[in-house]
């Protein structure tokens, strides 16, 4: 077990969503939204079972890895409106020389897209990771993905110009100076 402190996800309130800490018990909801196999065009990946959901969700809830050299930082989207869980922030905390990174992810259930949602939800978690001393932050994203590039882009990631094993884009933040200079 490893001594290092990684932020915990809190809860965050927008305009018109809650972002909730992951809980187990917030798998049966999830995985009605995530049962779709479009949400995977992209990132590769089937729709998770219930039960495999529920196991995945009993290892992220600890927060970090078992060797503590990432932070697992991960939120449930709920719409204020309708009470619906509609996709979820993710957050993967690594130490960078002084400094954390935090490289994000987001997923929207496809009949709550193009509202505005994933962009509301990112940047709320991108500020908050900010406030947390997380300055920089990365996204991996397929070229092709105009949706998520438009997230990533509305958070203030940029095209690193490098690209990962799978060929997706790295897009980052320049890294802010820690005094605020
Ligand atoms: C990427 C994703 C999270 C976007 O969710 P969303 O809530 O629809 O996103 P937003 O409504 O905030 O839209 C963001 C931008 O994408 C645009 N957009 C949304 N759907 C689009 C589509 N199908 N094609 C092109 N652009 C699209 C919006 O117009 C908006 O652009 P703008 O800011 O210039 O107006 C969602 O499509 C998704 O979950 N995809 C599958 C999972 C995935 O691949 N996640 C990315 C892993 S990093």
């Amino acid at each position: 077990m490893s001594d290092q402190q990684w932020p915990k996800a809190e809860w965050l309130r927008t305009e018109r969503l809650t972002l909730e800490p992951l809980r187990v018990a917030h798998a049966a909801e999830m995985a009605d939204i995530l049962n779709d196999q479009a949400l995977y065009a992209f990132t590769g990946g089937s729709p998770p079972t219930r039960a495999g959901l529920r196991k995945q969700y009993e290892h992220l809830v600890a927060g970090q890895s078992p060797a503590g050299r990432e932070g697992w930082l991960n939120w449930v989207v709920r719409r204020h409106d309708t009470g619906d869980a509609i996709g979820y922030v993710q957050a993967t905390v690594e130490r960078s020389g002084e400094d954390k990174s935090a490289d994000l992810a987001w997923v929207i259930g496809t009949a709550h897209q193009n509202r505005g949602f994933a962009t509301e939800s990112a940047r709320t978690v991108a500020g908050w990771l900010q406030r947390q001393g997380v300055h920089e932050l990365t996204a991996h994203v397929h070229p092709a993905q105009r949706a998520s590039l438009a997230v990533a882009g509305a958070v203030g990631l940029l095209d690193t110009g490098e690209r990962d094993a799978d060929g997706e884009m790295i897009l980052g933040l320049p890294p802010v100076p820690r005094d605020g200079r």
